[in-house]
């Protein structure tokens, strides 16, 4: 089996370690180069102590430059904050490197939806109609052809997951979903600021960034794309001293409000029979960010309430594995030719 040289850009951040852990069991996929401003110089292994004696480990993290990446790697992970990963993508693309972006850069299709949510300027806009939106269940085959790979948010991933089966399958009206979810620390990156110290964030809960969260375009996007006209819905967020997990409580209305569980479920489990990192949940089992925590997996529940005629999705994931670094890997084994899974077989860390 061919060897991919990979390089991750933003190694010393939440998402760029958690890719380090998953690239370190790769079997065709190896680090060769990682970087970090901060931490230019150091060993992988004595940086991250955890990954000492593992592949990876003797990486020395440099400071980013495009064409020691076109040297040394036919792929890059851009694990850095949107607005970098825009100036960094269309040298490596040039120059032959397949380009996996976690941050938000290439996700929107219309620049001036980007520079409305992001208060920046896009400069590199003519790349937005190539990239494809990174959820291998859905779109597979333009990620398996593409260059230029936008990984999803963390929270898009949930809620487009969570939501699929119901608009696909015309169950739900579409002018009255809320996403109430709720999300890990992790989730905000690992810069240090004074909202996230151990202090503000344990033993307390919040809500933030209501009503105009980031994420909110890039869910109506997709959400207008699979239901396959313009929908608008409400995304409120909430952070819970956790380390890591997503969960997300869906609102909707059922159209027909005669539609019972059971034939709901059917239709959930009929829509993902074929792809086992979606798991929908037994009748009257909620799921939990510990089950899976750590892993690929989106568990959901199906809860219909005829008092309200609403079905409500829970859809829960981990937001580092299947919400950053793990999806980012599928879509890189896609992209490369690799089976889907390869590498990301792991069971959560329950
Ligand atoms: N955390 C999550 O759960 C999650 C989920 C999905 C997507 N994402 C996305 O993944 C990306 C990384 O998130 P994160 O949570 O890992 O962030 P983070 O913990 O804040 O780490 C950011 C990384 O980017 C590097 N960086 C920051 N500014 C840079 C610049 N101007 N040029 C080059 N490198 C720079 C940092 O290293 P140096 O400062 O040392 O260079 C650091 O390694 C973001 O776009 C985020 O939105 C995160």
């Amino acid at each position: 089996m061919k060897t991919i040289r990979a390089g991750l850009v933003g190694i010393t951040g939440y998402a760029g370690m958690e890719l380090a852990r998953l690239l370190a069991g790769h079997p065709s996929i190896r680090l060769v180069m990682a970087c970090s401003r901060a931490e230019a110089g150091k060993r992988l292994g004595e940086y991250y102590p955890f990954l000492e004696n593992l592949p990876g480990a003797d990486v020395v993290i440099s400071v980013f430059a495009p064409e020691d990446v076109a040297k040394q790697c036919d792929l890059a992970f851009l694990a850095v904050p949107a607005g970098t990963a825009m100036d960094m993508t269309p040298p490596l693309l040039a120059a032959g490197v397949k380009v996996v972006d976690f941050s938000a850069d290439f996700r929107l299709r219309k620049a001036e939806t980007y520079e409305n949510w992001y208060s920046h300027a896009h400069n590199a806009a003519e790349f937005l109609d190539e990239a494809a939106y990174g959820i291998p269940e859905i779109y597979a085959e333009k990620i398996a052809r593409a260059r230029l790979v936008a990984n999803p948010g963390c929270y898009p991933t949930s809620a487009i997951l969570g939501l699929y089966a119901a608009l696909q399958n015309d169950l739900v009206v579409t002018d009255d979903i809320v996403i109430d979810a709720k999300s890990g620390v992790t989730g905000a990156g690992r810069k240090a600021v004074v909202p996230m110290l151990y202090c503000e964030v344990s033993d307390n809960f919040r809500a933030y960034g209501l009503p105009r969260h980031r994420h909110t375009p890039e869910i109506e996007q997709e959400i207008s794309r699979i239901a396959g006209h313009d929908v608008r819905l409400s995304f409120n967020t909430h952070l819970v001293p956790m380390n890591r997990g997503i969960l997300s409580t869906i609102y909707t209305k059922l159209k027909n409000p005669h539609t019972s569980l059971e034939r709901v479920r059917e239709i959930f489990c009929s829509t993902w029979k074929d792809h086992p990192w979606v798991r929908v949940l037994p009748s009257g089992v909620l799921p939990e960010t510990r089950h899976v925590r750590g892993s690929m997996f989106c568990d959901m529940a199906l809860v219909l309430d005829p008092r309200t005629d609403r079905l409500i999705i829970l859809s829960v994931i981990d937001n580092l594995c299947r919400g950053a670094a793990g999806q980012a890997l599928a879509n890189a084994n896609l992209m490369c030719g690799f089976a889907l899974k390869t590498g990301l077989g792991m069971a959560p860390l329950a």
